[in-house]
């Protein structure tokens, strides 16, 4: 059985690399020729407009998914006209689109910031003085790590930040002075059944995920069942097939919906040491209609991600329970680079935190 993904990142070589156990063969397709998932499965090259190369990949799949939530919705559909492609199309196109997300989660009575389409200088000058400063304007489509977006603390600054996005179409959000940031992993195989594992809390610096810690610190059932129920509510109405992230803003015990992935997510990596079943084979078993594994967390774990510059990978294990994860990607500033991920049982967990912390520089 071959699976098919699209996209090469770190998050396609961690699929393949949790599929072989099953037997599993993998073929990934990326736009760029040295991706991190090229050693780890047969590779194909090509444009997402490529459809004779779109083809050639599609050939002899057993399934196909995607691990890049900015492939172009015409490529998903072309694939999906070939071989069964989980999620599908509609998924992909709501999770890139912030507007489409946004209105989504409002449809289904899910929470989130106050928010604002926006086409021009003046739309952003009118919707920012509705919802009030400090918002953040935010692209609707292509932003990652804090890219394409700006914070508004007055008026005088609404020129410059609509000069910073490229006048791209926006959308403006209330700014939310949360507790903290969770998300939530959920999961919906072929069949109908859904899994959750329990909310993390991740910590941003510069708008880049740092660390992730699991489950979340003081997580009550109550915020766990809430989050559920608003995943739930996703996953019934896109008849989601496969592994959704959603981002949340933690705010006086009720969950305001940030963005949401339709993919394996950064806060889910911890999963692969920590959780009895990891985020990827799990993907992989809902993509393909298989029993779902559980997901629970075993013991407490608390995920780094490399940022810039490699890291002194004998010194990281060095420390007991830390377990290394690189990307085969040559550093470069900002760049995720690889991850670890710090798992004990309990005792002397907070030691080894500040260990593992000071050996990572990141850039
Ligand atoms: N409305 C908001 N209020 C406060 N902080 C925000 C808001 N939107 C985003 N942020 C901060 O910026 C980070 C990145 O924003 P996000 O919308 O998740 O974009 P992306 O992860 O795609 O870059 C968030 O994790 C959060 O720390
Ligand atoms: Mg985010």
């Amino acid at each position: 059985m071959i699976v098919g993904v699209l996209g090469g990142g770190q998050l396609g070589r961690m699929l393949a690399l949790a599929g072989y156990p099953l037997g599993l063969q993998f073929r990934i397709y990326d736009v760029v020729p040295e991706a991190p998932a090229e050693h780890v499965a047969e590779f194909l090259q090509g444009d997402f407009d490529d459809e004779s190369r779109l083809e050639e990949f599609s050939r002899g799949l057993t399934v196909a998914t995607y691990e890049f939530e900015n492939v172009p919705v015409r490529a998903a559909e072309f694939v999906a006209s070939r071989v069964t492609l989980h999620p599908a199309p509609r998924a992909l196109a709501v999770c890139q689109d912030r507007l489409a997300e946004k209105t989504l989660a409002a449809q289904l009575v899910i929470p989130s910031a106050k928010f604002e389409a926006v086409e021009s200088a003046s739309d952003l000058a009118a919707a920012a003085a509705r919802i009030g400063f400090p918002c953040m304007l935010k692209t609707r489509r292509l932003g990652y790590d804090g890219k394409g977006q700006a914070v508004l603390r007055e008026p005088v600054e609404v020129a410059a930040a609509w000069q910073g996005i490229q006048a791209a179409p926006a959308i403006v959000e209330q700014f939310v002075a949360f507790e903290r940031e969770v998300s939530l992993i959920a999961v919906r195989s072929a069949s109908g059944e859904c899994a959750f594992y329990p909310l993390v809390e991740n910590m941003h610096r510069g708008g880049i995920l740092r660390e992730t810690r699991a489950p979340a610190p003081g997580l009550e059932p109550e915020l766990q069942a809430l989050a559920e129920s608003h995943a739930a509510r996703v996953l019934e109405e896109l008849q989601y097939v496969g592994t959704l992230a959603i981002e949340f803003f933690e705010r006086g015990g009720e969950l305001l919906l940030n963005e949401m992935a339709p993919r394996v997510h950064n806060s889910g990596h911890w999963t692969i040491e920590g959780a009895a079943t990891s985020q990827f084979e799990n993907h992989i078993r809902a993509i393909l209609g298989w029993p779902l594994g559980p997901t629970a967390a075993v013991g407490r774990s608390h995920m780094f991600n490399i940022i810039g510059a490699a890291p002194n990978t004998p010194a990281l294990l060095a420390v007991p329970g830390a377990h290394v994860h690189l990307y085969g990607k040559s550093p470069r500033p900002g760049r995720k680079l690889g991850h670890v991920t710090l798992w004990n049982e309990l005792d002397e967990h907070d030691r080894r935190i500040e260990a593992v912390r000071s050996l990572i520089a990141n850039a």
